[in-house]
């Protein structure tokens, strides 16, 4: 089983993704933070953000692994464990950019596809191009969107419970910056899947959230059974 999860940084998809992950003993994948594990391999080795070729480069030769359970995923760079360090909004504006490079998503998305068909029991992906790209014939797709002010007003709250210095003003500016570049790159924009069910979470909290997802991939369990029987 394959389930996909896009949409705009800060509406959850990370939390709700290992959520499900968890329940349905799914694997999980979180892309972007392969994307972040690119970014901060160029912010380490110098490299300028409009280097291309070197950029492309450091994408193919970089190692990045998705270890352990969803909850204490750790994320590992060359075999070195990156998890806290790619999290920073640095990094994450760098992966947006590097994102935007044809060549370094070709690299990504194989290994996004290798993983996740080769998932014994399936898997949970998130980001923004996996309905879409990675698995169009996923057997769920949500979309997880919210207003810029509450996705901008939970990553500050985050940010501040992890003792980063940044404002709310400055937080909002970066996820405004940040939503622009991925909607508009050319290669695999942000967009929703035609079969994506939408979900606006600014105003629900994490257990409604799940509560709808959960909902929706019962019905499709339960068509599925209707259907097989049909054929039967
Ligand atoms: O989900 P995130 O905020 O950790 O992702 C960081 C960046 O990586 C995001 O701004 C765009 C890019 N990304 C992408 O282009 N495609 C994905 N499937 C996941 C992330």
């Amino acid at each position: 089983m394959i389930i996909a999860i896009d949409g705009p940084s800060g509406a959850g998809k990370s939390t709700l993704g290992k959520m499900l992950a968890k329940r349905l003993n799914l694997l999980y994948l979180d892309t972007g933070a392969m994307y972040r594990g690119v970014g901060l391999a160029v912010l380490e080795s110098g490299t300028s953000i409009e280097d291309e070729e070197e950029i492309i480069e450091i994408a193919e030769n970089a190692e990045i692994e998705l270890i352990g359970e969803p909850d204490s995923l750790q994320v590992l760079l060359n075999g070195r464990d990156v998890s806290t360090e790619i999290r920073t909004n640095e990094v994450g504006q760098i992966a947006s950019i590097v994102s935007t490079i044809p060549e370094v998503r070709k690299v990504l998305v194989e290994h996004q596809r290798n993983l996740g068909e080769n998932a014994p029991e399936g898997c949970v992906l998130d980001g923004r191009d996996i309905g879409t790209v990675i698995f169009p014939n996923a057997d769920a797709k949500f979309f997880l969107t919210a207003k810029p002010e509450a996705r901008a007003r939970r990553r500050f709250e985050e940010d501040l419970d992890k003792g980063r210095a940044t404002t709310y003003e400055q937080t909002l500016a970066e996820i405004n910056l940040r939503d622009e570049r991925d909607i508009s790159r050319a290669d695999s924009p942000l967009m929703i899947a035609e079969d994506a069910v939408v979900i606006d979470t600014s105003e629900l909290n994490l257990r409604e959230v799940f509560e709808q997802m959960m909902r929706v991939l019962r019905e499709r369990q339960s068509d599925e059974r209707t259907r097989m029987a049909r054929l039967h």
